[in-house]
């Protein structure tokens, strides 16, 4: 019986030793002193030993039972001490490691030049308003005086849905709205997506963006035009630049003008940017032509207005000097990334 005991101790102490988490002690725990363990097995053999046997052996059966259960406690303790410090290791931060610099993106240069123009706008008293791309015929030409059949719409090849509803040309038609719902004095820039059903090349898309504007008031002039666009003009391109206005033809204004500023690249001499004029096309403005102010329900006798509309993506390409529009398309991230600041 003695060689049992010492088995069981020797084999439980050897398993021990081996048992490399909690749940392993427990199982050994369960398997030797459990309710069906190898110890309590034996205690209920004590029944087969003469009386007088079994006070002796019961003590022994108990003490052996104390120490394994003794063993079995410093053992998980061990285990769950052990299993702490490492996980104390395993959450230490260690902050001498450098950080992982997240990929950062940089503003795209449409959007950059938009936000400039917009915010010399802002600065000079103008609201934004925005309108929808999907436009009525109405709006988009109607109201700016190209009737149907009207020549000049050829100049604006027109993406159709249906007869009377399009993609829109220019931004004009939020001009439209926008005198149709206030009234005088209205000082607007319109920045958004136009769309034309042009090849793509080196300086046209289907898909561009404009800024337009318009002031609407009593006694607004030309001169007020000139000194609008003489303050963007600056904000833009610097001090010293010059602007020049040469006659031309909208529909929606009259007298009408294509405006000029003094080439940048060259400060006016003449060079490649400029195809040696020395001069480069920003916008098209004018003054509000009566008739659209009539049909947009403002009295032409009473006020008079001027509107510009600027092509961001030609604005871009002269300010960072791109040599084809398509670069501003693609998103090329190794073009783009050019335009970041301080990477
Ligand atoms: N709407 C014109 C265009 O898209 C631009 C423009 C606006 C010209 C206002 C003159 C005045 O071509």
């Amino acid at each position: 019986m003695q060689n049992r005991l010492d088995e069981i101790r020797d084999g439980l102490l050897q398993k021990l030793q081996e048992a490399k988490d909690g749940q392993q002690v427990e199982q050994l725990r369960v398997a030797v002193l459990g309710r069906k363990g190898e110890l309590t097995a034996i205690m209920r053999t004590m029944g087969s030993l003469k009386p007088e046997e079994r006070p002796a052996f019961g003590q022994k059966v108990n003490q052996l039972r104390q120490r394994l259960e003794e063993a079995l406690d410093n053992k998980a303790q061990e285990i769950r001490e052990r299993e702490k410090e490492q996980r104390l290791k395993d959450e230490t931060l260690d902050v001498s490691i450098p950080g992982l610099r997240p990929e950062l993106g940089v503003e795209h240069p449409i959007t950059a030049t938009m936000n400039k123009i917009v915010k010399t706008f802002v600065g000079l008293g103008f609201s934004v308003v925005e309108g929808p791309e999907i436009e009525l015929d109405h709006f988009n030409f109607e109201l700016m005086n190209l009737p149907k059949n009207h020549p000049a719409r050829d100049a604006q090849d027109t993406l159709y849905f249906s007869e009377n509803i399009l993609l829109r040309t220019h931004t004009s038609p939020v001009q439209a709205r926008t005198m149709l719902s206030q009234r005088p004095p209205i000082r607007i820039i319109c920045p958004g997506r136009v769309y034309r059903a042009d090849e793509v090349d080196a300086t046209h898309s289907p898909v561009f963006s404009q800024c337009e504007g318009l002031v609407v008031d009593e006694g607004v002039t030309m001169a007020d035009l000139k000194g609008t666009l003489a303050s963007f003009a600056t904000a833009m391109y610097g001090e010293g630049v010059k602007v020049r206005f040469r006659p031309s033809f909208f529909p929606f204004t009259e007298p009408s003008a294509e405006v000029d500023v003094s080439c940048a690249a060259c400060k006016g001499k003449g060079c490649p940017t400029c195809k040696g004029t020395g001069w480069i096309e920003v916008l098209g403005a004018g003054m509000v032509n009566p008739h659209v102010l009539e049909m947009c329900g403002i009295d032409p006798n009473r006020y008079t207005g001027f509107a510009f509309g600027i092509g961001i993506e030609r604005v871009a390409i002269l300010k960072y000097n791109i040599p084809d529009m398509r670069l501003l398309y693609e998103n090329d991230a190794r073009f783009l990334q050019q335009f970041g600041k301080g990477r």
